[in-house]
């Protein structure tokens, strides 16, 4: 029998192999879903062979990951408690889908993650291999053996002649992908301490940031950025540019504490460079593009989306029909937005649409045919109508 791991070439997927062989006797198929993690995937492959893999594939998914997860849950506006990006929680339904698609061809009966038995990501994964495959049965060693610490980890990858390339120092609990990077556990979870600026591997820390101001704008066609400074580009060379120019400016940094899905609070640090000026953007387009009414009932559907996202609801209708509607929305969502960036701070500092609802003659402070000064006074008497009538029952009592 065949069981496909979700691999990353770290240190705890690798002793899984060995770990699946000895205890499940069976055939481990490693799988490592690229998203723009930035690891050497050559290296990645080789070190599944060397762990003991009878096979291994490394799937390109970044364009998907950006085009079908990460610009939906922008264009959706999704935050997790109003601050987090969600980089991780959507990466995990795109990676379980992969998992099963292999699972499927390689005839595996079974699938394996590397996900703590405290976490959100075990639910991410295992909800969405469900969406596709109901009765595919999920091995999560971290919930049955008996590695507790890294110390144990290590010991255990060198009796079984794994080679490492980690100390045993503690470091942080890290996850990567183009759209951003968490770091959890060490010393944040303290939360007296401060973070430390030296964790960060896609932002400058500001203070370290340059001196000079920088210019960037983003040009979004029906709410999905497709070019930058003018040039149109696909989603993975968009993103990489915008996290450049962003992370040199010390820009797209969250320190938080979350509620998680399993119960408890958790401290996280997240970097989301790009991600970070792509909402910013988006949201002044739609406050320029959007009428009041439509902008509001989307905004109370973000916070929805954002806990769908997080929880691992992705493959959902609920979802989807989220999507549906934010893309009527967005018909009318087309422009570019100007940014300034300068040590942590991003101020819009232009929007050119021609889909604007704002208009200038009216919004204006001179005349106009369309609205007048003394048009105003009729709509006072009758909007302060109910203010009135209920101070003159107070004053008859
Ligand atoms: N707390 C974040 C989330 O739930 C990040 C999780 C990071 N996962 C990891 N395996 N390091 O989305
Ligand atoms: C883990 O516990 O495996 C990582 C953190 C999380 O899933 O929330």
């Amino acid at each position: 029998e065949k069981v496909v791991l979700a691999y990353s070439g770290g240190l705890d997927t690798s002793i899984i192999i060995p770990w699946l062989k000895e205890n499940y006797s069976l055939d481990v198929i490693a799988v490592c879903v690229d998203v723009g993690q930035d690891d050497d995937m050559e290296e990645v492959k080789k070190k599944a062979i060397a762990s003991g893999a009878a096979k291994v594939f490394v799937v390109d998914a970044k364009e998907e990951f950006l085009t079908e997860y990460a610009f939906k849950a922008l264009k959706a506006g999704a935050m997790y408690e109003n601050r987090y990006l969600l980089g991780t929680s959507f990466a995990r339904p795109l990676m379980a889908k992969k998992l099963v698609e292999i699972a499927h061809q390689e005839g595996a009966t079974y699938i394996c993650h590397g996900c703590t038995g405290k976490g959100n990501d075990q639910v991410r994964f295992e909800v969405g291999v469900a969406a596709f495959d109901p009765m595919m049965k999920i091995i999560a060693p971290w919930r049955e053996w008996d590695i507790e610490s890294r110390e144990d980890a290590i010991d255990y990858a060198e009796a079984k002649g794994i080679k490492l390339t980690v100390t045993k120092e503690k470091i942080y609990s890290r996850d990567q992908n183009m759209w951003h990077i968490s770091h959890e556990g060490g010393d944040i979870e303290t939360l007296s301490n401060e973070h430390k600026e030296e964790m960060y591997m896609m932002v400058t820390p500001p203070k370290l940031a340059k001196d000079e101001e920088s210019f960037v704008s983003v040009t979004f066609e029906k709410g999905f950025p497709v070019a930058v400074d003018g040039d149109a580009m696909g989603p993975v060379e968009l993103l990489q540019k915008l996290n450049k120019i962003a992370g040199e400016n010390g820009i797209g940094v969250i320190d938080i504490v979350e509620n998680r899905l399993v119960g408890m609070k958790s401290r996280g640090i997240y970097e989301t460079p790009g991600g970070t000026l792509l909402y910013k953007a988006l949201t002044d387009l739609e406050s320029v593009c959007l009428d009041k009414d439509s902008w509001a009932l989307k905004r109370s559907l973000s916070e929805k989306y954002a806990d769908l996202a997080y929880n691992g609801l992705w493959f959902t209708s609920l979802r989807e029909a989220i999507d549906s509607f934010v893309d009527t929305l967005h018909e009318n969502v087309t422009g570019t937005i100007k940014m300034k960036l300068y040590k942590g701070n991003v101020k819009v500092a232009g929007r050119i649409t021609e889909n604007a609802l704002y208009d200038e003659e009216i919004s204006s402070f001179g005349a106009s045919d369309l609205y007048s000064h003394s048009d105003a006074e009729g709509f006072i008497k009758i909007f302060s109508l109910p203010t009135k009538i209920k101070k003159l029952k107070e004053d008859r009592k």
